[in-house]
């Protein structure tokens, strides 16, 4: 790249800085946590739609365009990205106080021509999906065309056995094309898919199966995840039996191994091979929904958080293009698993909008050793690689040579998301993986947001990454911090509760079947603002830290976990009589689930292990094994206040082993527990 600057860091502890180039000025910060990287090309990918605008050259014109005229800003990327049936007649007709959200109104669109009819015919050998299959080295390519066939026939399926508009599908299905191809097919008929995560346990399929009334299911026989099988269509039978809504279950061979096939079930591999391969797109409106994904909140059951066709297939596709400077012909290597919102608009939405090839991931990072991930970029050639922030701690421990001895000079932008980057983490990111020669974003984002809403990229030409920080607001995102009396805070180094004062295309419609909700959860707290959650820091320059969930939401491993969810999972052991659940600094985990049990009468010491063991599988069973406790300590009593709350600030201090930062306790009703919760905490874990 002409003109390239570098600034490399020599130095642990106190950062010294080179600079090959002086010819800008600019700052550079030597705080411990702050520091500037290599800084080019850190532009705005050029948007060909407004390069002939004089008002539109710099970064800032964009931004502020998207902000102050987003019916000109959105209404030309929307006429230019997206194919339409029939244009749109009004770009947005929002309400923020109202939390009614509506784009591109009038319009007509099908998400699957979108992002697989166009590229099949324009570049139909171009290849759409790399399915890096669990084992190394036994990828397989999909090209636009075949992806094409699998989706019109798999539409045809859904078809022909009575799914049509508005039907709900549930996908419980491994990372693989068939997974995309089923939220392709439902997308081309107009059926809304709810894709649950393949790690979630059948009462928690079953749930989600009732709470969106639907009557057809698509999983396989197996899963194969780091060498092991994973028996998805027992779980799927099992949630099956407590659902009286479904009428169909389509079965995919991943292994092909026997699996006892029941009255409901379907051979999803025989009936697709019968179908033909030309189905008509259904011509969806704009807002209509394509599709809901459940994620936790601090209370009741997980929401089916609800997305629009049009508003969040354009906010998909470009944030995937400019966050990460997508190039036509590269490949976007996006490691989430597909049950997770990253999946949906990283792995599938954005990548597919753009005619990219992207990965689908089916393995873990450590399969088989910790060089899996610099392996297949090696191997496949990655020019971007999106992860998460606990897979960098669970590899930097295992040593730079896992990384090193792989060929990475393909990568271009590393990006993360999902929970707060460390330090480390991001040194090792930047410094090792990517020779300090790629750029690393940090996204934040959310279920809710549909896409990627703070970034580092893209942004004014010349401007720095600062370590570790999502920083910027992306185009249409208009950040707001909140102090503890809903006023706005204004001005540099302020930290409050993380809102959004904008509208952009791509934010949640509702939550599925409970709108009220929707309302009391992200707008009402902060009127004329969407409220996230999350808790964020506005430092100096104006770059925005996000400090972690303010609601009983814990985030481990970049995964959403209510509290009460895990609570009321043990809860309903015969031998508990209360639980609090908190989550504690973990070090690859980023947060850990702490439980704080209070069972009926004294745990015999000896039976204490054996009923830790049954809290653990009561939370598998009732979530997955992924949300059971790290840490289990039994206790007399839970500090409450004289209203019966659980003082959960307490609970944290004492699991983070913070003994001395207990703040007041006088409030309690018995401030004698804490003293106990202290010493066994200390005794247990042996702090
Ligand atoms: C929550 C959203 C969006 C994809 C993955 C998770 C946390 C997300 C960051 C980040 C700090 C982050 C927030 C957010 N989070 N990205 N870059 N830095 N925290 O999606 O399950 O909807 O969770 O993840 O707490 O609210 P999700």
């Amino acid at each position: 790249m002409a003109g390239a600057k570098y600034v490399c860091r020599i130095g642990k502890t106190k950062p010294v800085f080179l600079i090959s180039s002086l010819k800008n000025q600019f700052t550079c910060h030597t705080r411990k946590d702050v520091f500037c990287t290599h800084l080019r090309g850190i532009t705005t990918t050029p948007f060909p739609e407004f390069q002939g605008d004089p008002q539109l050259k710099s970064h800032a014109d964009l931004y502020n365009a998207s902000l102050q005229n987003p019916d000109y800003f959105w209404g030309t990327l929307a006429k230019s990205r997206l194919q339409w049936f029939q244009k749109f007649n009004q770009v947005k007709d929002c309400d923020i106080n109202k939390g009614h959200i509506r784009w591109f109104m009038d319009g007509k669109l099908n998400a699957s021509v979108n992002c697989v009819d166009r590229y099949a015919k324009k570049t139909g050998d171009a290849i759409a999906l790399i399915w890096e299959k669990d084992e190394p080295g036994t990828e397989e390519y999909v090209t636009y065309r075949q992806l094409s066939q699998m989706v019109n026939k798999m539409a045809n399926m859904l078809k022909s056995s009575g799914v049509g508009r508005g039907d709900r599908v549930a996908i419980y299905l491994p990372t693989s094309p068939v997974a995309v191809a089923a939220m392709m097919a439902c997308a081309r008929i107009g059926a809304i898919h709810s894709v649950v995560f393949a790690g979630f346990s059948s009462d928690a399929l079953a749930g989600r199966i009732i709470d969106a009334d639907a009557e057809t299911v698509i999983t396989a026989d197996e899963g194969v995840r780091g060498g092991k099988l994973i028996p998805l269509k027992q779980t799927v039978d099992a949630a099956v039996a407590q659902c009286p809504c479904v009428k169909r279950v389509f079965v995919y061979q991943r292994t092909g191994n026997d699996v006892p096939m029941n009255k409901l079930d379907i051979s999803l591999d025989k009936e697709m091979a019968c179908q033909s391969d030309v189905c008509d797109p259904e011509e969806m409106g704009s807002e209509d929904l394509l599709f809901m994904l459940y994620t936790s909140g601090s209370t009741g059951k997980p929401k089916g958080i609800a997305h629009s066709t049009a508003g969040y297939l354009l906010y998909a596709g470009i944030t995937q293009k400019h966050v990460f400077d997508y190039q036509e012909g590269e490949r976007f290597g996006c490691v989430a698993d597909i049950g997770w919102i990253t999946g949906h608009t990283y792995v599938v939405y954005g990548p597919l909008s753009n005619g990219a090839t992207t990965v689908l991931f089916e393995s873990t990072p450590t399969y088989p050793d910790p060089g899996r991930y610099w392996e297949m970029v090696q191997r496949l050639k990655l020019n971007q690689i999106y992860l998460a922030p606990t897979s960098l701690r669970l590899l930097l421990k295992e040593g730079n040579e896992w990384v090193t001895k792989y060929d990475r000079s393909s990568l271009r932008k590393l990006g993360c998301v999902g929970e707060p980057l460390n330090s480390e983490a991001y040194d090792w990111y930047n410094d090792v993986i990517g020779d300090g020669k790629c750029e690393v974003v940090d996204t934040w984002w959310q279920t809710e947001t549909g896409g990627i809403a703070i970034a580092p990229r893209p942004s004014a030409k010349g401007a720095k990454i600062v370590a570790a920080k999502p920083m910027r607001p992306h185009f249409g995102i208009q950040p707001a911090l909140m102090d503890k009396d809903g006023k706005e805070l204004t001005g540099s180094n302020v930290q409050g509760a993380l809102c959004i004062k904008s509208v952009w295309p791509g934010m949640a419609r509702t939550i599925y079947g409970d709108h009220k909700r929707f309302l009391d959860t992200y707008y009402n707290p902060y009127p004329g603002y969407y409220f996230s959650g999350d808790g964020a820091h506005r430092c100096e320059e104006g770059y925005y830290q996000i400090t972690g969930r303010m609601d009983d939401v814990m985030n481990v491993s970049g995964h959403r976990i209510g509290t009460a969810e895990v609570e009321d999972a043990m809860d309903n052991h015969a031998q508990v009589a209360e639980t609090a659940v908190v989550g504690y600094p973990h070090d690859v985990k980023g947060e850990g689930i702490y439980a704080f049990v209070v069972p009926m009468g004294d745990v015999d010491p000896e039976e204490a292990d054996a009923l830790k063991a049954e809290l653990k599988l009561m939370v598998k069973t009732v979530i997955g094994s992924f949300a059971q406790p790290d840490k289990i300590l039994f206790t007399p009593g839970l500090p409450k206040t004289r209203s019966g709350k659980i003082m959960r600030r307490i609970l944290r201090k004492v699991a983070d082993n913070k003994p001395d930062e207990l703040g007041d306790i006088s409030t309690l009703v018995d401030p004698s527990v804490v003293e106990i919760l202290v010493q066994r905490h200390s005794e247990e874990f042996k702090v």
